[in-house]
């Protein structure tokens, strides 16, 4: 399958139409990004990275009934995907206080939480992606409410399903994020599950091992992304 025509160049991704028009080809690019593209750089060999840790992934939730735009991996950076009309939200799964939530709540970095916390942000760039509720989603038009329901039943599942795969390789998930669009009338998972959209801390030292690195100037970035790929293969 080959690339025919840019139709979309994001700030992580590009995505190409290919020969089929049901199918699409995920590009990974090194470009990194933070704080609604205030902060630029490349982490080098991310794309590569990125590309085998999602298509890892998201193999694994398909394996466990999970649907996503998933087809296979053409190449170091290239994924075939299903071509979704993607939904503008972002939901955020939250197991551990870290990020904007520790900021929002004025809580320390590191607490689990009582319970899992789903949050939706509108997909955005003017507008910084700002955080939304059901109530916003339903009056806007976002989603409709079985979608949101399936939505939110999916990102529980891939939960407790990549809790448990991350555990047991000796990393603890703290929070990420996911994005659903709709194929031919089915909710899939689209987008990536890397390092750039979740908080991955080691369950021994909790060095961070995420875009954390990039966003803090912590160093080792690469490494860290290195490192991930290496545990999510075991
Ligand atoms: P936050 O604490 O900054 O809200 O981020 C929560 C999680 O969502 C974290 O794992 C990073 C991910 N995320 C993205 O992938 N893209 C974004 O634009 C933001 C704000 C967060």
């Amino acid at each position: 399958m080959q690339k025919i025509e840019k139709l979309y160049e994001g700030k992580a991704k590009s995505l190409y139409s290919t020969e089929n028009p049901d199918l699409l080809i995920q590009y990974f690019k090194d470009e990194a990004t933070a704080f609604d593209g205030k902060k630029k750089g490349i982490i080098e060999q991310k794309g590569v990275l990125n590309n085998k840790i999602s298509s890892r992934i998201f193999k694994y939730l398909e394996e466990r009934g999970v649907k996503t735009h998933f087809v296979e991996m053409l190449s170091d950076r290239e994924m075939l995907v299903k071509k979704l009309r993607i939904i503008p939200i972002e939901v955020v799964v939250r197991n551990i206080a870290a990020g904007s939530l520790s900021k929002r709540m004025g809580v320390e970095e590191g607490g689990r939480l009582k319970e899992t916390i789903i949050e939706f942000y509108y997909k955005s760039d003017p507008l910084g992606d700002p955080m939304i509720n059901e109530y916003h989603i339903k009056v806007f038009g976002l989603a409709e409410k079985e979608e949101l329901a399936q939505m939110e039943a999916s990102a529980l599942k891939i939960n407790k399903i990549l809790s448990e795969f991350f555990d047991e390789r000796g990393i603890i998930l703290v929070d990420f994020k996911l994005e659903f669009g709709n194929h031919k009338g089915e909710i899939l998972l689209g987008d990536e599950i890397t390092p750039d959209g979740c908080r991955l801390w080691d369950k021994e030292t909790k060095e961070k091992m995420d875009k954390d690195r990039f966003r803090r100037d912590l160093g080792k970035v690469e490494e860290a992304y290195q490192e991930v790929l290496k545990k999510v293969m075991e």
